[in-house]
């Protein structure tokens, strides 16, 4: 029996419960690493909440081996849907197969899987490529053909965020000689992460006076960078550029005070779009696409930080 097969029957069930109860979704985040992934959280009980679903909550606390734990335990209390956020791209066959088989539907949120798509009813995501894309691009036009050397902090090792703004970044810098990623190495989408491998950078790098920019793929390691070239006696934002993604409000502080410089946004209501592509699907079997893609917008200090800030600084990050 297929995934669209077996999973039409818990489409049905559904609309005949016709609300007798709350829907009860379970949703294996994956920690708490970064102020994006606690507004994530946030919204996640937020929209869960206003639409009247029992949400059980999991944090698997950056490790895989929790979260396939909790799949199976969302499994077993037969719950009408799953949300996951999958901490690395690969390992998820078994597991979403169990799924499947129990005819729970699962919604990826935020990062992606290696898996067939047969395994799960949709992702929503950004194109994660483009982020990285849209971060080197920037940087290319910014330092207009003058010598660059780049220091790299990558996002959690086996991550599909990793992977592709590493990849997305490369793609933009590819035809430009002159743009050169001198050290990378991962920082765990972490602030302390960022820092101390920054740290580790400045050291290498003769203290830094070499280094033009920083990439971050993420916010928070950024944050931690900009504190680490700050002790190191150099300005951030000008000494060393710094272009990271998310879009979190810390960043635009940072940006507001001249200290950051680009950030790509990626929101943290995955939720809204996983709802609404199960609720569409609980009602009359209507199948989502495969992906949900979200939008990537490119902020600079041109773009009003502080109302940025303002803006966000409530949501929940
Ligand atoms: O998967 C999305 C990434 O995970 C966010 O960019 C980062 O902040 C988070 O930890």
């Amino acid at each position: 029996m297929t995934y669209k097969t077996l999973l039409a029957t818990t489409a049905l069930v559904a609309l005949s419960a016709g609300g007798a109860h709350a829907q009860v979704i379970g949703f294996s985040q994956i920690g708490s690493e970064s102020g994006w992934r606690a507004a994530e959280t946030t919204l996640t009980r937020m929209q869960a909440e206003e639409r009247g679903y029992d949400l059980r909550f999991s944090d698997a606390q950056q490790r895989q081996e929790n979260q396939i734990a909790a799949i199976r335990s969302f499994i077993a209390q037969d719950v009408d849907a799953i949300l996951l956020a999958p901490v690395v791209a690969t390992g998820w066959d078994a597991v979403l197969q169990e799924a499947a088989e129990a005819e729970i539907p699962v919604i990826l949120l935020d990062r992606m899987v290696d898996s067939s798509d047969d395994l799960y009813l949709t992702a929503v995501g950004s194109d994660l490529v483009h982020e990285g894309y849209v971060a080197g691009e920037w940087l290319v036009d910014t330092v207009a053909g003058e010598d660059c050397r780049v220091v790299e902090l990558q996002g959690t090792t086996g991550s599909s965020p990793a992977i592709d703004r590493k990849n997305g970044f490369e793609q933009a810098i590819a035809d430009h000689a002159n743009v050169e990623i001198v050290r990378s190495q991962t920082g765990d989408f972490t602030r302390s992460g960022g820092k101390s491998v920054m740290e580790g950078f400045l050291q290498a790098e003769g203290g830094g006076a070499d280094i033009c920019a920083v990439y971050a793929h993420n916010d928070d390691m950024a944050v931690g960078a900009i504190q680490a070239i700050k002790e190191a006696g150099l300005n951030p934002g000008t000494d060393i550029l710094v272009v990271s993604i998310d879009a979190v409000p810390d960043i635009f502080l940072a940006m507001a005070a001249g200290e950051a410089n680009a950030t790509v946004e990626l929101t943290p209501n995955m939720a809204g779009p996983a709802f609404d592509a199960l609720e569409a699907y609980w009602a009359d079997g209507t199948m989502p696409p495969k992906f949900i893609q979200t939008e990537s917008a490119l902020y600079t200090q041109d773009d009003d930080p502080q109302g940025e800030y303002d803006r966000r600084k409530d949501l929940g990050y």
